[in-house]
């Protein structure tokens, strides 16, 4: 099977964490290459429900070896933590985890001051973060101070530990913030990190030899490409490369080696946080779509804003993934829809244009302009084969097609496994890219 990147193509949330469950069982090897734990990937399984934040889905899959990749931001206690969970339900982490020696770390100074941040931000400037870190940890990467998976592994870790607390805690206090207690933190992290050493490993070699040996490797994306931090909304963004040059990046596989490029797209729009969102409905529509589609952060539980589906930015997003196929999840949450619309272009200053404006100041001044079309009011959770949908869901997925230019190779209609819908011609087609 190809290298495969998968990448959500709006503001996260897409529904990834299903679709890569389901890619899983054709890879040999999962890596989740940027973010960190603000990230949440929901898998359901028969009756179990999985929420992951920092491991790659394939943790779910005995048998499948997985990589938290460099381009990953660790926090170690949170990942032992969510391994300690799996372990506890049965699956085993020893022998198929593997988290990159050049990682960086967070570390709860961090995080209080992503938390201050946020709290002392005019409300206009404030980002809406998950209150993890996520920022200040690449902050530090960038300014190359930051600690990394493989500093857990020198004599001196606890000593460098100590020096950037007290370097951090300056820093807070002059904020008014609360500070880290450094003598406890030296004590967890030295203990995490002397459990967390046998997983630490080379990762970029090992997933080339894995490469050159023919294993295919799927790349696991969070977040999605509104909020990655060059192509998104900036600023209201995350911190990492949450496209498909991402994948290689903070992966460590070379693009030649990429041999396709899958979109997640969900039915609609959602975007948990702040910052433009033209076909946001804040209104009774928006809040019918958030109750039937469950829209609740999960990570942090924040109800998410909800609106329709975007091509202006799902085309952007095509262009800039090189997506070759889409997987087009929560279909079945428009089931009950009387007039279902898809935003084609913006107006902005009486002119109308279909392409994503780099300045935010003129994103929020956009209105949308909208196609609409016919509800198809027909339950869709039970249909087992494409041809079996209702005709005007063929005819809405077949207009996104149309819009977007890339076909749609899996369809969504419920959270389980069951509930998807593969278009194998599309699924298998040869997109031009392997040689
Ligand atoms: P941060 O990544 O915590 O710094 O948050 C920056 C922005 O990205 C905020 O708007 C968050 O709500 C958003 N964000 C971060 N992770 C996710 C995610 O997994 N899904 C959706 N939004 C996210």
């Amino acid at each position: 099977m190809a290298n495969t990147v998968l990448i959500g193509a709006q503001w996260g949330d897409e529904g990834k964490g299903k679709i890569i469950d389901l890619l899983t069982e054709d890879h040999d090897w999962i890596i989740r290459y940027q973010g960190g734990h603000n990230a949440g990937h929901t898998v359901e399984i028969g009756d179990q429900r999985y929420v992951l934040h920092l491991l790659p889905s394939g943790i779910l899959h005995e048998g499948k070896k997985c990589i938290i990749g460099h381009g990953v931001v660790i926090d170690i206690l949170s990942l032992l933590s969510e391994m300690d969970e799996v372990v506890g339900r049965g699956l085993t982490v020893e022998g198929r985890l593997f988290v990159s020696d050049r990682a960086h770390l967070i570390f709860p100074y961090h995080r209080l001051l992503d938390e201050n941040r946020e709290f002392t931000a005019a409300t206009k400037d404030k980002i809406g973060t998950t209150k993890r870190g996520i920022g200040p940890a690449y902050a530090d990467k960038s300014s190359r101070t930051g600690l990394r998976a493989g500093d857990l592994l020198e004599a001196d870790f606890p000593d460098r530990l100590r020096r950037r607390i007290q370097d951090y805690n300056r820093q807070l206090e002059i904020l008014g913030a609360d500070i880290a207690d450094e003598d406890e933190l030296v004590r967890q992290y030295t203990e995490a990190a002397r459990r967390l050493k046998p997983y630490i490993a080379d990762t970029i070699s090992l997933l080339n030899k894995a490469a050159d040996s023919g294993e295919s490797i799927l790349f696991e994306g969070a977040q999605g490409t509104m909020l990655d931090i060059d192509y998104g909304t900036y600023p209201f963004v995350t911190s990492s490369s949450a496209t498909a040059g991402g994948a290689c990046t903070g992966g460590g596989l070379a693009p030649r080696r990429v041999d396709r490029v899958l979109g997640v797209i969900k039915a609609y729009a959602t975007r948990v946080g702040e910052g433009p969102f033209p076909t946001e409905l804040d209104n009774s529509e928006g809040a019918a779509l958030r109750n039937a589609g469950n829209e609740y952060g999960a990570t942090t539980g924040r109800p998410r804003r909800c609106g329709w589906f975007d091509n202006v930015v799902a085309r952007y997003s095509a262009m800039v993934n090189g997506v070759d196929a889409w997987a087009l999840t929560k279909l079945d949450v428009l089931d009950e829809v009387d007039i279902i619309k898809i935003c084609v272009g913006y107006k902005y200053e009486g002119k109308t244009f279909d392409v994503v404006p780099a300045r935010v100041r003129i994103l929020e001044k956009c209105t949308p302009v909208y196609e609409s079309f016919e509800g198809w009011k027909t339950p869709t959770s039970g249909v087992t084969s494409y041809g079996d949908l209702p005709e005007r869901a063929k005819a809405y997925i077949e207009r996104l097609e149309a819009l977007t230019g890339v076909p749609v190779a899996m369809i969504s209609v419920g959270p389980g496994r069951e509930h998807s819908l593969v278009r194998e011609e599309v699924a298998t087609a040869d997109h031009g890219r392997a040689s």
